[in-house]
């Protein structure tokens, strides 16, 4: 049966309202799987006038947000971390190249930090993958993807330091 997505934002809700930190957001990736490849649920919210960037939901108690992302064409990120927050990257169509950095030095309002990789992997269709606070990663996309994100709060609205691979 097709999940709807009151059900599932509910079921994140208290996820996260019983655990508040990393298990809680595991509980949600979990189940974020099973949506990713909800025909029924994927043909609802990712159109094909679906933007870059589109919420399909924020919670109004927790803060927390589904957002729907497609991507035409490649598509890459700098490394970055959510600030004070975490996000959850689930995958739909296509792959991201994930690389995740440790950091070797801060990073400040003025100037960037310094990141090096130490690890790389592919988030392939079904794959949902947690970046709790201060977990620095950089997806890259060579095609056309589309994701349904989960994001601790709304990082359209949160300033962010930028990181320079050394
Ligand atoms: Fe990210």
């Amino acid at each position: 049966m097709s999940h709807t997505l009151e059900q599932f934002a509910s079921q994140c809700h208290d996820f996260l309202k019983n655990s508040p930190g990393p298990d809680g957001r595991q509980k949600v990736a979990d189940a974020l799987k099973d949506i990713l490849v909800d025909q029924t649920f994927i043909a609802k919210y990712l159109l094909p006038t679906t933007g870059e960037r589109e919420m399909i939901y924020q919670d109004s108690e927790l803060g927390f947000c589904i957002l729907v992302h497609h991507y035409l064409g490649a598509k890459s990120s700098d490394p970055h971390d959510h600030a004070h927050s975490w996000a959850i990257y689930g995958q739909v169509h296509g792959t991201t190249a994930m690389r995740d950095f440790e950091k070797i030095e801060e990073a400040s309002a003025d100037k960037p930090g310094k990141v090096k990789a130490i690890r790389a992997y592919a988030l392939n269709p079904g794959d949902a993958h947690v970046y709790n606070e201060g977990d620095l990663h950089a997806p890259e996309r060579k095609d056309s993807t589309s994701l349904i994100r989960i994001e601790g709060t709304d990082m359209s609205k949160v300033k962010r330091f930028k990181y320079q691979v050394v």
